[in-house]
């Protein structure tokens, strides 16, 4: 029987710690961390992500401005909200939800975003500290991640350690991350050939594939700390993650659900990287 990883208990502490952080920062300097989002068009999931930014800023004290522009905003417009926002003191940190509608370049975005105000860690700059180990922000749900291993009291150092998925925003940094706290760390992806092989082998697994139900009992080892990253809407409405909760659960030492794993831990680690920066602005 696996321990369940609360991560609805472990954003609410570091939230805590946040709104008192950001009580002290008001108090010392007259104003509060400020998060800029910007939305383009009406993607439903993409609403209620930004809705739940905007929630979150209110909860810890910050200010927050949200950018609704319509599916048919221009390259030049959005652009140059950018950059206002970029020169604009009250805002520390900028986010432009993705995926952005087809006819806007997103790395053009990304790129303009001035990266010290990246709380995303999208932009090279930020993306190139990350690989060197000296970076002011961590991309949000690989750092997310990282707090709820943390929770458990698991070493990571010296663990074989196994990330399925291999894109930018997790997959990637994600195995960074595990590096740099000393875990021999593997990625797997679509192309990987024996992947229950592999991840039978993994002490630590984070599974962001995208695929529900996709990481049976039969493929981890006994006593794996289990971290699934995946949302997918079945078809009954219900959401559900990339791992079988229930064939993994019992062999697992350590497994997050879904909902209330990860997902709680992304937008609370947006919220400590707006703090980072509005700490890093004073400098
Ligand atoms: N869309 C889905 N996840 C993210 C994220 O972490 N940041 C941004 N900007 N867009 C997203």
């Amino acid at each position: 029987m696996a321990k369940i990883i609360d991560g609805r208990a472990v954003a609410a502490s570091v939230r805590a710690g946040l709104k008192a952080e950001c009580e002290q920062f008001y108090a010392d300097n007259g104003f509060r961390p400020g998060l800029a989002v910007i939305i383009v068009g009406e993607d439903p999931a993409s609403q209620v992500y930004v809705r739940n930014k905007e929630k979150g800023c209110n909860e810890v004290g910050f200010y927050s401005e949200v950018y609704r522009l319509p599916a048919d905003t221009t390259e030049e417009t959005l652009l140059a909200l950018v950059d206002k926002l970029n020169k604009d003191d009250k805002i520390h940190g900028i986010l432009c939800q993705l995926p952005l509608p087809k006819h806007l370049d997103e790395t053009k975005v990304i790129l303009a975003i001035d990266p010290s105000k990246d709380v995303d860690a999208f932009h090279p700059e930020n993306v190139g500290k990350i690989m060197i180990g000296n970076y002011s922000f961590l991309p949000c749900t690989p750092a997310g991640v990282m707090k709820l291993i943390e929770s458990t009291g698991v070493d990571i150092s010296g663990k074989e350690c196994v990330v399925i998925g291999r894109s930018n925003i997790v997959g990637k940094p994600q195995a960074m991350l595990l590096l740099q706290k000393n875990g021999t760390v593997t990625i797997c992806h679509s192309r990987t050939k024996d992947l229950a092989e592999v991840t039978r082998r993994a002490d630590i697994l984070v599974v962001a594939i995208g695929k529900a139900d996709f990481i049976t009992g039969d493929m981890i080892k006994e006593g794996a700390v289990v971290i699934d990253v995946g949302m997918n809407r079945k078809d009954d409405g219900k959401l559900t993650g990339d791992v079988d909760f229930a064939s993994c659960e019992p062999k697992a030492s350590f497994i997050t659900p879904v909902p209330g794993g990860v997902g709680p831990m992304t937008i609370t680690m947006l919220l400590q990287n707006t703090m980072t920066s509005a700490k890093n602005h004073l400098k």
